[in-house]
């Protein structure tokens, strides 16, 4: 039997020994593509060598690439789990020809490898081909031996990445499984049954396609194939899902084992749809994706709550996805190391978000009882709600339909699809057409032309420097003078383009008869620095010779505050624990501010060990390293790489102090920019604040050096002031400002008991006694200087003396009146305390009173109208 892993081995084999350059697979967050929002296909890291924007590193290739779909052009969330055949998570093995082989190296290779490395039956295969295409019949006939009967000619043969892109017609490889099994070839009305699957995909690839509609030809023929890992696994494993493959089976038996409830029945879908999304979300969150309200992470944040509510209904009493990574990372950890490496920020982000989800769907519960209590029997449930249950709650329409069902109601299926498309619309706007992609198309044209650039800032801050190309508005000009700002390429320079959260450097231009000031570096097409230029005076063209000069001072703070990051990070991990990983930074001439996954807020302990280390580093004074190594040999060395990144042959491994308790170094991470030459020139870490960013990510800021030196003199500066103004040494600030406080409390306490004693008619003062107001006792009163928190009190004392009537008290304080009623024995027939409050507070200006009917309260912004509102309270009691 061929499992999913060795398949995946034999593919790639496969195409090895037949000269492909083997290539791993790329992070599903698509680089240098704004116009996707995840890989969804195998070709999607090649599209730039399709359309000849970048030059292949090889003729042919081979990867077997990670790819999700969810929602969109290629697959519907809501069919996954249910099916046997949709994935949000797949992976798609993939041979390629860059100008190399065409149509007759693609079905050649593909026919061998399934008939004579798989063992496939020939008489079992069918394909499909585009209706025109007679060079693909003759080949399927020449190669194959297929008669015409099983070359079938459709319509839909033709493949394109999505609105934009390589595109061009393709043939697909059936299999058939039998007659036992119902369903017709491709083509007929029944071929959605499972009888005749696809398997592979060739696409010929000969066209690009504009987002205006338009086509212009690759620069040459070339060919994409995909085959689904999992569907290949299907056939060889002779199961009609690919929940019953290998891989699956075993992950279906860990949500057994965790749920205590069989796969079995509607459970079976749960279990499935739980699988599924468990390998989407973990490689998602392994490539650097964080749930969140908008774009990728929304996406992640869907598929996990649909995965999360399954889970409650297979009636999981605790977090369930989180446990399941271990069976995870056991099936695919070996082919995908960064599933390894991510595991602790897995599960961590795994349980947070299961357990935020489970107080949401407490309250869509309660949303959803709200609305149909408002509905009504027989009635409709708003659009509106069902998709808000929907979209925030996490609660699939079919779902609300079963629930609103057993009350006799129905949902209004108009309006939600209308609120669904909108959202579809936001969602897609917020991420199509960024305009980014044009733009970009431009600067991988000039990495074509020019090549990299040379940056030689690791050793130097000012080097001369040929100007190559300058820019304006997006396009290529000749010149550029005194006041105008352009984007400029040298063939060398010591600016340090923006990248990898470091800031880009800023520094001086000159040349012969002008000169301009650097306001920033951006890097483009991967390894182009592109400067940003304020022309001060004189002109500027290509071919000038210049003198490149960095901002020294603000280079040498960023420097220490990017080293010091890397030990913040290695800190972090120390003292918080592995699930601990970057979700962004930006260090920068002034400070650090470095994202990272964490729950909850820090402890003023956790911040100070964090700083004790590494500052205990920086005094090690030991001199950083650097090394450029291949990716794979840093990884295996234990350097902490980034989730998502794509790293190139060859990357820099910077190596930061000694461990604090053992061998070792301190900090090892995978960084291109630049750095301090010993621990010691950072000089001094500070943290300056902590706080929140989004769910389940932390924000430190934090200084070094001189900045970092002048912070702590601030704070030292206002402790001596408070010192000098009570008058007693630093160490005892604290003490005096716990003491004044006390005494402030127990001051307020007493004042608030005197005014209380006097506006009870205590202290002398004379006060109205009860009066008879309507046939009824009323002790009515206005009270300077109480508020309404102490009226209360009065109140309950005035109901011992008056037994059966009504008291009614308006307090002025702060310039604000307050309106107390309390209604006692029989008055409580006739009177209800909260109109009677009411009536008074309308009177000063106020909005109303709130209560019980025998006691009431309520404010009104004017205390000057105080005896108005009493009096228009008395007068309501006479009726
Ligand atoms: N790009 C094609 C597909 O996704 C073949 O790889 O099916």
């Amino acid at each position: 039997m061929s499992s999913l892993n060795q398949l995946r081995s034999a593919f790639i084999n496969y195409f090895k020994d037949r000269d492909h350059l083997v290539i791993p697979s790329a992070p599903l967050v698509p680089q240098n593509d704004p116009t996707l929002m995840f890989v969804n296909a195998g070709m999607v890291p090649f599209k730039n060598y399709f359309t000849g924007a970048e030059t292949p590193p090889a003729p042919r290739a081979v990867s077997v690439q990670k790819c999700v779909r969810a929602g969109g052009k290629h697959n519907d969330l809501d069919n996954v789990g249910y099916t046997g055949r949709h994935q949000t998570f797949f992976e798609m093995l993939g041979n390629f020809s860059f100008g190399d082989y065409f149509k007759e190296g693609a079905i050649e290779h593909a026919w061998a490898f399934i008939t004579r490395d798989l063992g496939l039956d020939p008489a079992r295969l069918m394909v499909t081909i585009a209706p025109d295409d007679d060079d693909a019949a003759a080949l399927w006939r020449k190669i194959a031996g297929l008669p015409d009967s099983r070359i079938v000619r459709l319509e839909e043969n033709f493949w394109s990445m999505g609105d934009t892109g390589p595109c061009g017609t393709n043939t697909e490889i059936f299999y058939d499984h039998g007659d036992h099994v119902p369903g017709g070839p491709p083509g007929s009305p029944d071929e959605d049954g499972d009888r005749f699957v696809e398997i592979w995909n060739l696409v010929f690839m000969r066209w690009e396609q504009f987002a205006d509609g338009s086509r212009k030809d690759l620069p040459k023929p070339q060919i994409d194939t995909g085959m689904g890992l999992e569907r290949i696994a299907t056939v060889l494993q002779g199961v009609h899902s690919n929940y019953d493959t290998d891989m699956f089976r075993a992950l279906i038996a860990a949500s057994e084992e965790a749920t205590g409830v069989k796969a079995q029945g509607e459970a079976r879908f749960s279990h499935q749809v739980i699988v599924d999304h468990l390998r989407s979300t973990s490689f998602l969150i392994a490539d650097g994706v964080s749930p969140s309200n908008e774009g990728r992470g929304y996406v992640l944040r869907r598929i996990m709550r649909r995965a999360m509510r399954h889970a409650h209904l297979l009636g999981a009493a605790e977090p369930l996805m989180h446990r399941l990574t271990p069976a995870l990372v056991t099936e695919m950890g070996e082919a995908y190391p960064e599933l390894r490496r991510a595991e602790p920020v897995i599960a961590e982000t795994l349980r947070q978000e299961e357990e935020r989800f489970r107080r949401t769907l407490g309250r869509g519960m309660s949303l959803l009882e709200e609305a149909t209590g408002q509905v009504g029997p027989g009635g409709v449930l708003p659009g509106e709600t069902a998709f808000k249950l929907y979209d925030t709650y996490g609660f699939p329409l079919d779902l609300t339909q079963d629930a609103v069902r057993a009350l006799g109601m129905s949902v209004d299926l108009e309006g939600f699809d209308v609120a669904m498309k909108r959202q579809k619309d936001q969602a897609r706007d917020a991420w199509t057409g960024s305009g980014q992609a044009a733009a970009a198309g431009e600067w991988f044209a000039l990495r074509e032309r020019l090549g990299p650039t040379d940056f030689v800032g690791h050793d130097q801050g000012e080097v001369t420097a040929e100007l190559l190309v300058l820019m304006g508005e997006g396009a290529e000009i000749p010149k550029a003078g005194a006041g105008q700002t352009v984007q400029a390429l040298f063939d060398r320079t010591p600016f340090y383009g923006e990248s990898g959260g470091q800031a880009g450097d800023t520094g001086e231009v000159e040349w012969q008869g002008g000169r301009g000031r650097v306001i920033d570096t951006q890097k483009q097409a991967g390894d182009l620095h592109v400067h940003v230029i304020e022309i001060e005076s004189g002109e500027l063209a290509p071919g000038a010779r210049v003198r490149l000069a960095l901002d020294a001072d603000r280079r040498t703070t960023t420097r220490a505050n990017h080293s010091a990051t890397h030990l913040l990070h290695a800190a972090l991990r120390n003292v918080l624990g592995p699930h601990v990983s970057q979700k962004g930074q930006m260090v920068d001439g002034e400070r650090i501010r470095f994202d990272f996954s964490h729950g909850q807020p820090l402890t003023l302990e956790e911040i100070d060990r964090i700083e004790a280390e590494v500052n205990a580093v920086i005094r090690q004074n030991l001199p950083a390293e650097t090394k450029n190594m291949a990716p794979e040999a840093a990884i295996e060395a234990g350097a902490m790489a980034l989730f998502g990144e794509k790293y190139g042959d060859v990357v820099r491994v910077l190596t930061l102090g000694r461990a604090l308790d053992g061998d070792g170094a301190y900090s090892v991470e995978l960084c291109g920019g630049t750095h301090v030459a010993r621990t010691g020139d950072i000089a001094l870490f500070k943290i300056v604040s902590e706080s929140g960013v989004a769910a389940g990510v932390r924000r430190i800021e934090a200084l070094t050096g001189e900045p970092a030196r002048r912070w702590l003199l601030d704070q030292a500066l206002v402790s001596r002031q408070l010192a000098e103004q009570f008058k007693t040494p630093v160490s005892e600030v604290l003490g005096r400002v716990e003491a004044l406080e006390a005494q402030r409390r127990k001051l307020e306490k007493e004042l608030a008991d005197a005014k209380r004693q006097l506006a009870m008619g205590g202290g002398g003062a004379p006060q109205a006694g009860p009066e008879e107001i309507g046939g009824v006792q009323v002790l009515a009163r206005v009270m300077d200087g109480v508020g309404g928190k102490d009226l209360r009190p009065i109140a309950e004392e005035f109901k011992k003396q008056i037994a059966d009537g009504i008291i009614a008290l308006v307090g002025v304080a702060e310039g604000k009146a307050a309106v107390t009623v309390a209604v006692t024995g029989a008055a409580k027939d006739r009177f209800n305390a909260a109109e009677l409050a009411k009536a008074a507070v309308i009177a000063m200006g106020g909005q109303g009173a709130g209560g019980r009917p025998d006691f009431a309260q309520g404010g009104a912004p004017d205390g000057a109208r105080a005896a108005e509102g009493l009096a228009a309270l008395k007068t309501a009691i006479a009726g």
